[in-house]
């Protein structure tokens, strides 16, 4: 699959103002333009994982079922919500550790195409929607009661937004494990508007209990500057 992609490029500053990907020479893409990647097999994983050497997906996973064990649960026992599940990679992580369901959820139809074509089987479901309006996703997800969650990259700049962490959470019964990863910078607690201000809100509403809080290096820009993010691991309340 890989020499497909040989003559992929990475393109940032100062050549570009912003991170992208030169599939060819006529052919630019944004690295946030989800459906044109999702629609070629192995783009994403290609450049994100292999070239810019993304590790959210396997700190998630992994932090995911520590806060299983911590929590004295059987994973098999487990259905688990994947927010922003993409082309499924997480999903693939927690089903390998021995969760026994994963339903994916992503706000893209592109991801869920993506997903079903090159990880098939491993999502018990795979809903597109926005945390942003949960009602619509409430009533999807009612029929499989999922007891926790884990999500990776899918949290802050261009993507889900505070309120839809929060509204992801209130779909999980009290005890659930929770796994999640952020960009350090939008976990600055004095920015109101940030991951790290609602993180606080949810743990003094009594919603959110926080086992673990983690710096891990999330990847490198297309001009090989490291990013840190937090990995939250945790219990709701
Ligand atoms: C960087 S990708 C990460 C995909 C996957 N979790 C991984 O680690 O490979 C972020 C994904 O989150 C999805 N997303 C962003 N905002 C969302 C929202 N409000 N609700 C559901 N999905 C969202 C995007 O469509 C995208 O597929």
């Amino acid at each position: 699959m890989t020499d497909v992609f040989t003559g992929v490029r990475l393109l940032g500053p100062p050549e570009t103002d912003g991170e992208y990907i030169a599939l060819s020479e006529h052919e630019t893409v944004h690295l946030h333009e989800y459906t044109r990647i999702y629609a070629v097999p192995g783009l994403y994983e290609h450049v994100v994982q292999d070239r810019l050497r993304c590790r959210s997906p396997q700190v998630a996973a992994a932090g995911f079922l520590r806060a299983a064990s911590l929590l004295g649960l059987e994973p098999g026992s487990l259905t688990v919500l994947d927010v922003g599940a993409g082309t499924g990679l997480v999903g693939e992580l927690v089903r390998d550790g021995g969760v026994g369901q994963v339903v994916g959820v992503d706000a893209l139809s592109a991801a869920r195409e993506a997903s079903l074509r090159d990880r098939p089987g491993v999502y018990a479901d795979y809903v597109v929607g926005d945390f942003l309006r949960p009602d619509t996703l409430r009533e999807a997800l009612h029929p499989y009661s999922p007891g926790g969650l884990v999500s990776a990259g899918a949290f802050g700049g261009t993507h889900a937004t505070p309120p839809a962490l929060e509204n992801a959470l209130a779909l999980l019964p009290p005890d659930a494990p929770v796994a999640f990863t952020i960009d350090e910078r939008w976990m600055d607690e004095s920015d109101p508007d940030g991951f790290g201000a609602a993180v606080e809100r949810l743990v003094a509403a009594g919603r959110l209990a926080v086992l673990e809080r983690t710096r891990f290096q999330h990847r490198v820009t297309t001009t090989g500057e490291p990013i840190f993010y937090q990995l939250v691991v945790g219990r709701t309340e």
